[in-house]
């Protein structure tokens, strides 16, 4: 229990790893706020039915109105805010493509979601962080950024911004003693990979150290690090969990 009295806004938290994340954080005592655009009471029942406590909460992480109504609700709800896991992004819903076929539009769509909604989560929360002087926020990027995988480069872009944002997010707020780091996976054998059919093909697993499939289950304790005291004196890091593949 490293979190007990903690509490934890997880996005994207309806499925897939963010369900993860959320089921984590409250197995280690914190309060937490299940957030997403689906409907996120499944997944907030299941974690009071195991004596947790969550809150759900509907929200388009890309509308700034809706960022700052989760923040305050989260705040009135359990008093104070302690960790933001960004983990909203579209990633299972996209076709891939070469860059000449993405579309404006599914550029826009994808940036508004997985660049624009962690600015407006950070910028919303971190005002309830500051207060306290204290504070864990965990982006998601992803391990395509560190190989820069083709007929993703909307997706991989969009990544490799959350890293940027990491480090520059990290420095304006370390003054206030809030740590700002990133997660980053490898393929992960999520609900949404496995509904299209995705496997770890042979060539992700040869180039993989650890030969096995990743589950949403292996990035569950680097999340519970990050959002520990166990990482206080960490900032502005990128932890590659991909079994090995990526290295920087
Ligand atoms: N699965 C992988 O192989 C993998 C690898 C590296 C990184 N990631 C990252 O991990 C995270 C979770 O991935 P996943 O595999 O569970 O995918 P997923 O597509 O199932 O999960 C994304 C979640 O974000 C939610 N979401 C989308 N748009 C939103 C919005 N506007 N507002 C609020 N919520 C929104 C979705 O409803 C969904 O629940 C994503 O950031 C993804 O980029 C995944």
């Amino acid at each position: 229990m490293r979190l007990r009295g903690k509490v934890a806004i997880v996005t994207g938290a309806a499925q897939g790893i963010g369900a993860a994340y959320a089921r984590g954080l409250a197995r280690e005592g914190a309060a937490v706020a299940v957030v997403d655009i689906l409907d996120p009471n499944p997944v907030a029942k299941e974690i009071v039915g195991n004596d947790g406590k969550a809150l759900p909460l509907v929200v388009d992480v890309s509308d700034e109105k809706q960022t700052g109504e989760m923040a305050r609700k989260v705040a009135d709800t359990f008093g104070h805010i302690d960790i933001l896991v960004n983990n909203a992004a579209i990633y299972g819903t996209i076709v891939r493509k070469g860059f000449e076929q993405i579309t404006v539009e599914e550029w826009d769509k994808i940036m508004a979601v997985n660049v624009r909604g962690i600015f407006l989560c950070v910028k919303a929360v971190t005002p309830y962080l500051k207060k306290q002087e204290r504070g864990k926020i965990i982006n998601v990027t992803s391990s395509t950024f560190f190989k820069g995988n083709e007929n993703f480069l909307h997706y991989v872009s969009s990544k490799g911004a959350v890293v940027a944002m990491t480090r520059s997010l990290a420095r304006e707020l370390g003054d206030y003693n809030i740590n700002v780091n990133a997660i980053a996976p490898g393929q992960t054998m999520s609900e949404a990979n496995l509904k299209r059919g995705e496997e770890t093909d042979a060539r992700s697993l040869r180039a993989r150290l650890l030969k096995r499939r990743l589950l949403p289950e292996d990035l569950v304790g680097t999340v519970i690090y990050l959002s520990s005291s166990d990482s206080d004196m960490m900032t502005g890091q990128v932890l590659l969990v991909d079994g090995g593949t990526a290295f920087h």
